[in-house]
């Protein structure tokens, strides 16, 4: 399973890059609304997105228009900003109709926001490069995301679409979620820097560190 980092943060693009673990990015609108991000800036901080990622690494950036005319030209708009773009898309009937177009046009597509096995095959037979289901999200109104995303994972690959579709978990919220996403089969989790910072961590590494530091000094002590 690659790690993708669900943030418009550079910083921590920049950290977890050096960390030798970032596959790709995820943005969307609230995540560039809780950095401060202004309207007319958006391309370009993409763009610095995209150039942290070696312009390699995928980037999801999200289309805010509502009609597949206005989505395909987000998308184009979107996708001339670098090579390593993916055009997010929301899960809705002008969605598919404009993943179907930019698809046409080679331009690869996020289908965002999806819940159900029926949306995600939708979105994979519109041509969706990758389908985001959401987790967290379901845990929310008090359902079970993760079999919700374990439903999604076994129908999705049950079929060939003739192109290549990644199942990105989504709106995750614990080392858990990406434990089980990763047992499940999803091919990437998407997971905002505070999770994928603790999913490094454990108490019994900590304590593991912590007595092999303390047997260390004892033999410098003897030296
Ligand atoms: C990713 O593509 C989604 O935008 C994101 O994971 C949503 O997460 P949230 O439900 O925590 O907002």
């Amino acid at each position: 399973m690659k790690f993708f980092l669900d943030t418009a943060n550079l910083d921590e693009i920049r950290e977890v890059a050096s960390w030798g673990v970032l596959g790709g990015v995820t943005t969307n609108p609230s995540l560039y609304c809780r950095i401060g991000g202004k309207l007319e800036d958006f391309e370009a901080h993409i763009g610095r997105i995209c150039e942290i990622c070696d312009y390699e690494l995928p980037v999801s950036a999200e289309s805010v228009s509502m009609t597949r005319d206005e989505i395909v030209a987000d998308g184009i708009r979107l996708a001339a900003i670098a090579p390593n773009v993916v055009v997010k898309i929301p899960t809705m009937i002008e969605g598919l109709a404009a993943t179907r177009e930019l698809a046409k046009r080679g331009i690869k597509v996020n289908m965002t926001l999806c819940f159900t096995v029926p949306q995600a095959i939708m979105a994979a037979r519109a041509g969706a490069a990758y389908i985001s289901p959401f987790v967290g999200r379901f845990d929310d109104i008090s359902e079970d995301g993760l079999s919700q995303l374990a439903q999604v994972v076994e129908a999705v690959n049950n079929y060939d679409y003739g192109h290549p579709v990644e199942i990105i978990a989504a709106s995750v919220r614990s080392a858990n979620h990406v434990a089980q996403a990763a047992l499940m089969g999803a091919d990437i989790a998407t997971v905002p820097y505070g999770v994928l910072k603790k999913c490094v961590e454990h108490p019994l590494t900590d304590r593991g560190l912590a007595s092999f530091l303390a047997d260390w000094e004892k033999v410098k002590a003897n030296a």
